[in-house]
């Protein structure tokens, strides 16, 4: 039996580990000086404190980007160091973020364990590679992201840190072959688990969907079939799921092997970035396909977020959550007791809204990010939910999840066409989109990101747009200025957002102009970029008569934006005169 000491390594702070709830990202050349890696996990584990790290068994693993296999080393030696019994690592360090979130609810290991937190290893949508970003993020053991009290304490702890603790004597632990490895240390075994990265991922999926009927739909020939991982970890989870278990082709996996820096693109499934995909699906405007699949959908970097498309057809993902909630019962035995509630951020659609009240659910609206959604489900009051950035989820783990979403989807398709698969017509992603809004109405939905602007010039839009609310009489002389053909604007503020079970208020999560025809308008500034600001303006227009469903979207909402960009003066405030992405 190897045995290793504990080694106290002396240190000093860096500045900026301060982690979101998507944890610490910076370029991989910030992570890999000496002891900045070391210090955020040294200054976590201090954080989680000794109740929660001595005897602990903890999940490390991410998405597979560059740095990835060094930072599993290290993180797996200091947790030897600080006492923790077992360190859980996917096969290769892989393991998407849903997967983790699995793993630390479900998985039990051989002697009876259960994970307690997990280390994940990934800057989810953002570029990987030497020059580009790593990341790091902790998770409870309700296998959702570290609450900010946490997160708060890590980053003081950062500030102060004069050492942290590694085993000496700890060999590398062989991440490429499954099993188990034992060690001794001053506080007793050690053990390394290396474990397959999809079996307890896809055994929760198998609890939730309904297997046959997808590979019915999967192995007819009137069907195809097209998923692009980007190159990130999703990879692995697809070919499992999809081609072993589900019986799809090999070749409709497209960027399924999994690469430490994407294949040096942008893995964030969206209509500019998966080009691939939106070619293949016959969406690309410089590339004619004749015969596309009839569904495609794509994963970012840790397999999170998701983009769903039908043959020359996009989804958005606004209306993906509402068709899925409103399929879900009769579509997904996992939710067949009826849904607890459904949630969704607030400047997603509000095709979700008009399903919830048809179908009398619980009905939430939240800020931004993903944190929000996990207090509901932990309280049982909400199961299906999903916001504009292309996160769809459950409350089956406290993370979104892309594969879920595309076997949600499949299963609708399966559902769709129980009886029409030997003869009759295929019920298509399309067809399934224009019944929902015939049914409900549609949203007509864009989102413009302008990216990159002046930080002060973002904050001056931001505060002129807040001080026109106090005066609707005014907006609305303004607008009719602009335009004559919109309706009227009869409510406006700064959204804000009391959570209805720990009470805790979150104020300027952005500004809202609500239309009296059910059309809104929402300007607010990103969470997530790294230079300069971020604004995103989200415009959407409802439309019940289902003689009017059926328009282009950009057509349908140009006098909403004429009005958005002249009222907030966008040109003005941040001198561009187009946004940087278009969705
Ligand atoms: C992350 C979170 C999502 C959130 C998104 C918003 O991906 O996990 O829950 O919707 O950021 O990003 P933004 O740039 O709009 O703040
Ligand atoms: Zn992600």
């Amino acid at each position: 039996m190897v045995m290793f000491k504990v080694t106290r390594v002396e240190t000093t702070p860096f500045e900026g580990q301060k982690p979101g709830t998507s944890g610490l990202r910076k370029k991989v050349k910030v992570f890999i000086q000496p002891h900045y890696l070391q210090n955020f996990v040294q200054a976590t584990f201090n954080a989680l404190g000794a109740d929660r790290v001595k005897g602990a068994t903890l999940v490390v693993s991410g998405d597979g980007r560059y740095y990835s296999k060094d930072a599993i080393q290290i993180i797996t030696k200091m947790a030897a160091a600080n006492g923790v019994r077992r360190v859980w690592i996917g096969q290769n360090g892989l393991l998407s973020t849903p997967a983790v979130s699995a793993v630390v609810r479900e998985r039990v290991g051989a002697d009876g364990s259960k994970a307690t937190g997990a280390f994940i290893l990934t800057a989810s949508h953002n570029p990987g590679g030497p020059h580009e970003d790593f990341g790091i993020k902790y998770n409870m053991e309700n296998g959702g992201p570290a609450p900010e009290g946490i997160t708060n304490t890590i980053y003081e702890n950062t500030t102060t840190i004069k050492e942290y603790m590694i085993a000496e004597g700890l060999p590398d632990v062989d991440i490429s072959t499954t099993g188990v490895s034992s060690f001794d240390g001053p506080e007793g075994k050690f053990n390394v688990d290396v474990f397959d990265s999809t079996s307890d991922y896809l055994k929760l999926m198998k609890s939730i969907f309904d297997f046959p009927s997808m590979q019915k739909v999967l192995s007819s020939p009137k069907f195809s079939f097209c998923y692009d991982a980007l190159h990130g970890v999703a990879g692995v989870h697809a070919k499992r799921i999809f081609v072993e278990e589900l019986g799809a082709n090999e070749s409709s996996l497209v960027n399924c092997v999994p690469k430490e820096d994407f294949g040096g693109g942008h893995p964030d499934p969206n209509l500019t970035y998966a080009k691939e995909l939106v070619a293949r699906m016959g969406l690309s405007k410089t590339h004619s396909e004749p015969n596309p699949p009839e569904f495609g959908a794509a994963a970012d970097g840790d397999g999170d977020r998701n983009m769903v498309l039908g043959k020359r057809f996009f989804v958005t993902p606004s209306d993906s959550v509402a068709i899925i909630a409103a399929n879900s019962v009769q579509a997904i035995p996992y939710f067949s007791g009826g849904l607890k509630g459904v949630a969704r951020s607030m400047p997603t659609s509000a095709a979700l809204d008009v399903v919830a009240k048809h179908l009398n659910l619980k009905f939430f609206e939240v800020p931004t990010g993903w944190k929000f959604f996990g207090n509901l489900m932990d309280a049982g009051m909400c199961s299906i939910c999903g916001e504009e950035s292309f996160g769809t989820g459950s409350d089956h783990i406290r993370e979104k999840d892309g594969i879920w979403a595309v076997l949600a989807w499949l299963s609708i398709l399966a559902y769709k066409n129980k009886d029409n698969l030997g003869g009759g017509n295929l019920v298509t992603v399309e067809d399934i989109v224009r019944q929902h809004w015939a049914t409900y109405g549609r949203h007509y939905y864009t989102r413009y990101d302008y990216e990159n602007v002046d930080a002060g010039g973002a904050k001056e839009l931001m505060a002129h747009l807040v001080k026109l609310q106090s005066s609707i009489d005014q907006v609305n002389k303004i607008i009719k200025g602009i335009r004559s053909d919109v309706s009227n604007v009869v409510h406006a503020d700064e959204f804000e957002y009391k959570d209805p079970v720990d009470g805790s208020v979150s104020k300027h999560q952005g500004i809202r102009y609500l239309f009296e025809d059910g059309s809104r308008l929402v300007f607010r500034l990103s969470g997530t970029g790294s230079e300069g600001a971020t604004i995103r303006l989200y415009i959407e227009q409802y439309e019940k008569d289902s003689s009017k469903i059926g328009r282009d979207s950009q057509e349908a909402l140009a006098p909403l934006v004429e009005v958005a960009l002249k009222l907030s003066k966008m040109q003005e405030y941040t001198g561009r005169s187009a946004p940087t992405v278009e969705e």
